[in-house]
């Protein structure tokens, strides 16, 4: 089957061709740009690049095994809160397979390309009073009183197709693992699939040893990273505060799973500040590959972790780009407004002039 995700179907889920709905998705690029790994100070650093997917991001190796569940369920309709990725994968796949979906997105915090996005497919979306962690409120009482399938990482069977991201990359590398995988990390469902998923793979035979992950968030919103330093004694709540939208998340659903995945591959999680994030976007946008802000954290991620002096900068690195640069139009370069537009013959001089320095 085409589909990424599915071609790997006896390790998420065990539906008939007639029962998946499939764009397709998966088949995404692992792309190498020394530029990249320069900038993060080791030699070897590919980069996943989820942003490929049809939707432009990693939701949609979930949505498409939560939705082919959810008609299997003969489910009424479906929902999720989100800070808009998962909202215009939902609206997507929702359409495809003919059923409602509800989403509840926190207001004035959704980047323009999300919910341009969310609403052309065709989702009905409600903004709600709060951030996203009140949203998901929101949407698991909905879901508990109306009987509306909820699709939020929650949901079992997006972790399942959201494995596949790492069973990909481990095939791009011939089964030959790198050292270590970094993603950034919000509500922790990716986090928790990816140490599902090195676990499996390595029962299965199919890898040889596990690679640690490296789980990144935006020092704003990174109770992870605060109860990693805490040895996960305690369960951290904060109020979530960064420019990377879709990683603002204060009270992580998937904290128990998350924390089990970083248990398992020996992993460790740390923050990075805006700044950092919007710089790592710089390099990984110039170089022609571009991402979403959220993105950049996993690039970010290494760096800090290479500066630590904790890795050792001749280990390989897989850093996973979760989202498309489109996604999120105001966080790079705008134009500006404020300079006035040339005629013909002034915008061939300026770049006459241009290219003579
Ligand atoms: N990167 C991007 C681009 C995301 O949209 C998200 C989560 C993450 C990383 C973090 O993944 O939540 O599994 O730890 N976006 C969710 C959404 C919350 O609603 O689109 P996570």
């Amino acid at each position: 089957m085409r589909s990424g995700v599915w071609r790997f179907r006896e390790l998420v889920l065990q539906a008939t061709d007639e029962e998946i709905v499939t764009h397709p998705e998966g088949n995404t690029p692992l792309l190498s740009r020394s530029a990249v790994a320069n900038y993060a100070g080791v030699e070897e650093l590919l980069l996943k690049h989820e942003g490929h997917n049809p939707t432009g991001s990693f939701k949609d190796r979930g949505m498409t095994v939560a939705i082919t569940q959810a008609l299997r369920v003969g489910a009424r309709a479906v929902a999720c809160a989100s800070t808009g990725n998962t909202s215009s994968s939902l609206s997507a796949y929702a359409a495809q397979a003919g059923i409602p979906a509800y989403v509840f997105v926190p207001e004035g915090q959704v980047s323009r390309g999300k919910l341009a996005q969310t609403l052309a497919y065709g989702a009905r979306m409600i903004r709600v009073k709060g951030d996203f962690d009140e949203c998901l409120r929101v949407a698991r009482d909905v879901s508990a009183r109306l009987g509306v399938y909820l699709v939020n990482s929650l949901n079992p069977f997006r972790i399942e197709g959201q494995k596949t991201i790492v069973f990909e990359l481990l095939q791009q590398l011939d089964w030959n693992t790198p050292d270590v995988i970094a993603l950034p990390a919000g509500n922790l469902g990716n986090t928790s699939a990816f140490g599902k998923a090195l676990v499996e793979a390595h029962a299965l035979g199919l890898i040889d040893r596990i690679p640690r992950l490296l789980a990144v968030q935006a020092q704003g919103a990174s109770p992870f990273a605060q109860g990693f330093a805490e040895h996960f004694s305690r369960r951290v709540h904060v109020q979530a505060e960064t420019r990377a939208t879709a990683i603002r998340i204060g009270n992580p659903a998937s904290w128990d799973r998350a924390v089990r995945a970083i248990r398992d591959t020996n992993g460790t999680v740390v923050a990075v500040s805006d700044e950092e994030i919007l710089e790592a976007k710089r390099v990984i946008d110039r170089c022609g590959v571009g991402c979403e802000p959220a993105s950049a954290a996993s690039v970010a991620g290494v760096r800090k972790l290479m500066r630590s002096g904790e890795v050792d900068g001749s280990e390989r690195f897989v850093a996973v780009l979760t989202g498309h640069v489109l996604k999120d139009p105001d966080a790079g370069d705008t134009p500006d407004d404020a300079t006035p537009a040339l005629s013909a013959e002034a915008a061939l001089h300026l770049v006459a002039r241009d290219l003579e320095r």
